[in-house]
């Protein structure tokens, strides 16, 4: 860290003076707690991964190695991220669908522990490669199950009429781009295991994402330990499963946050004694809370009966999708926390009506050019998630603390970093 305040002074206004608008700030203190919670509470067969699609800057990723996390990665770009933040490359799970056979050279190239295959040819594309390496690679296959909880990316709120007490249904679902169906997992699996350069290790099954009530997690899991034991029933080596991600946090102030304790008393209960190796991929719950966005007021009109603030950012820096977007309604705009509030669309700087963060917010009536928005809980898919290159805006910067103690972890950057790499050619 390079600079230290007061506690007093560590204030978005402080620290904007100090490195512009607008800027993710990270409280790296939260990261360790959350990682802490939930890796206490997990059984003796179970290993946390950070999904570095969350967050790959290299301060947060190093900080969870060294709390003692191992990492999932879904691209060549993240396994690099993953080597530059500390992770051993044996403790890497490789997920995602369409990897390229750069990227799977790559994979082995590292000795990267598990590389999680989303079908068969995929699988036959690794044998090929390994094979040219005298090598074995140990992986998972990827499953879409008949049945899941369809709570993915809920943003819930109990006084809002959310549905975190809803009873829990599991759902049939149509196709989807990952994995193989579970009705044909067993002719798949059968097929990998003739391949004589890839060694079957277990499955993955990741569903929904964002779940605030440990029983949707926990009945989801059931349900994938019920998949893996008709497997090895039918003689296939299931040894390890993945359960992915999915743990959310709540996008407001009044959703109860997920609990930890009980969810890993239920875990033991549920799968201490089973035959499995488990492992979780967390991304959102690890850092979302930990980042807070920060934007300046450029501009506030009314259009049509509504009224819209427009702020030094956008969807180039924060992008979420429609189902994601009333998360960025948990802000505040410091100096006016009681003010009187009026819906207010909060609109970024680019040429399009694509750049909207949120609609009808509730922002203060006396909000005024020149105030600072917060948006809470960014920590997790937004850095990560923006739209950079729309319009050649800055990047936003990024800056953490532990306490009172602040560092710039990315810099904005200046506007030659848009051409680098570019050739200007006439022809
Ligand atoms: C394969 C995989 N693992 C883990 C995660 C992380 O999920 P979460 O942020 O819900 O924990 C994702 C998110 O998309 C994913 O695709």
């Amino acid at each position: 860290m390079t600079r230290a305040v007061s506690l007093e002074a560590l204030s978005a206004a402080s620290i904007v003076q100090e490195y512009g608008s607008p800027l993710y700030l990270y409280d790296l203190e939260k990261i360790e707690d959350r990682f802490d919670r939930l890796n206490a509470s997990l059984p003796q067969n179970f290993r946390l991964h950070y999904a570095l699609k969350a967050n790959s800057n290299l301060t947060i990723g190093n900080l969870l190695a060294r709390r003692g996390a191992a990492a999932e990665v879904s691209s060549l770009g993240e396994l690099i991220a993953a080597l530059k933040s500390g992770y051993s490359p044996q403790e890497m799970v490789f997920t995602g669908p369409g990897k390229t056979n750069h990227e799977l050279a790559a994979a082995l190239d590292y000795n990267i522990g598990l590389v999680v295959v989303e079908s068969a040819s995929e699988a036959r594309r690794l044998d090929i490669l390994a094979a040219e390496r005298d090598r074995k690679q140990p992986i998972l296959l990827r499953i879409n199950p008949e049945y899941r909880t369809l709570n993915s990316c809920d943003v819930s709120c109990a006084i809002g009429g959310g549905d975190t007490l809803k009873p829990i249904a599991m759902n049939s679902q149509g196709g989807s781009k990952f994995g193989i169906d579970e009705k044909h997992a067993d002719a798949e699996l059968e097929a990998i295991q003739h391949l004589a350069h890839v060694d079957l290790k277990g499955i993955h099954i990741f569903t929904e994402s964002n779940v605030l009530n440990y029983q949707h997690l926990l009945n989801a899991w059931r349900n994938t330990v019920a998949i893996a034991d008709r497997l090895r029933a039918h003689g296939h080596p299931i040894a390890v499963v993945d359960f992915g991600g999915g743990i959310g946090v709540p996008y407001n102030a009044v959703d109860p946050h997920f609990d930890t304790v009980a969810f890993g008393q239920a875990l033991a209960a549920t799968f201490a004694h089973t035959p499995y190796h488990y492992i979780l991929e967390m991304g959102r719950y690890l850092v979302c809370e930990a980042g807070t966005y920060i934007t300046e007021v450029l501009d506030i009109k009314q259009s049509r009966g509504q009224r819209f603030a427009i702020v030094n950012g956008g969807v180039h820096n924060i992008y979420r999708t429609p189902a994601m977007q009333t998360a960025s309604q948990f802000l505040t705009v410091p100096g006016k926390e009681t003010s009187a509030t009026v819906p207010t669309t909060l609109a970024g700087q680019l040429p399009t009506p694509l750049d909207i963060i949120v609609r009808d917010a509730p922002l203060p009536a006396d909000l005024a050019i020149g105030d600072l928005i917060l948006i809470q809980n960014c920590g997790a898919y937004g850095y990560n998630h923006s739209l950079t290159n729309f319009a050649l805006h800055p990047y936003p910067a990024e800056v953490a603390h532990r306490g009172d103690r602040v560092a710039v972890i990315r810099d904005r950057g200046t506007y030659d970093d848009f051409f680098l790499h570019q050739k200007l050619i006439t022809v």
